[in-house]
């Protein structure tokens, strides 16, 4: 499969026109990790690029089932664009699979390295600079409250990691943002 610069540059522009700037910065950050697994693991670059680019595309229309819509949106378009059929369909599981079962059972381990990079990205310090913004206001102002959230969804993302490169790059995000902690 040879996906062109010119192919990638439409999906980009495509996920740019339906999602803002914040789902954008992270599914940037998302699809640089991914092809970073995928070269240490030798999984197909492709497929995972265009899923990690496709991921969030259903968000324009709020949090709700934004997945399951976001892998509709997304067939159309790479069916539209006439993409290789076998890398629609590998796509389209590995968005389906986001919603549909836990990373320990995914078949393929493009789905398994693109579960980890969005996962890490959360990890990461603009992964949590980025739930800080969107849970705002439902801790009500309580920071221990914050922080306790914060590191509980931070530790399960560690915990659900399927590949060795994802464990060892969530690790270290991990770390790093205990230290920060520890500089507050
Ligand atoms: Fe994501």
């Amino acid at each position: 499969m040879e996906i062109s610069k010119e192919q990638i540059k439409q999906i980009e522009e495509f996920v740019k026109s339906k999602v803002n700037s914040l789902d954008w910065t992270h599914t940037k950050a998302v699809r640089n990790l991914g092809l970073k697994i995928a070269k240490q693991e030798k999984a197909d670059k492709e497929i995972i690029e265009v899923t990690c680019l496709l991921h969030n595309v259903g968000r324009h229309k709020g949090r709700e089932k934004y997945k399951e819509r976001g892998a509709d949106m997304a067939r159309k378009y790479l069916e539209k664009n006439n993409f290789d059929q076998r890398l629609i369909e590998e796509v389209i599981y590995c968005l389906n699979a986001d919603f549909q079962i836990e990373p320990k059972d995914f078949k393929t381990i493009e789905a398994k390295i693109f579960k980890d990079a969005d996962s890490i990205d959360k990890i990461s310090m603009f992964g949590i600079l980025f739930f800080g913004i969107n849970n705002e206001l439902l801790v009500n102002g309580d920071y221990d409250k914050a922080i306790e959230k914060l590191m509980e969804k931070t530790k399960k993302k560690l915990d659900r990691l399927a590949t060795k490169t994802g464990k060892e790059m969530g690790k270290e995000k991990y770390l790093e943002f205990k230290k920060y902690l520890a500089k507050l």
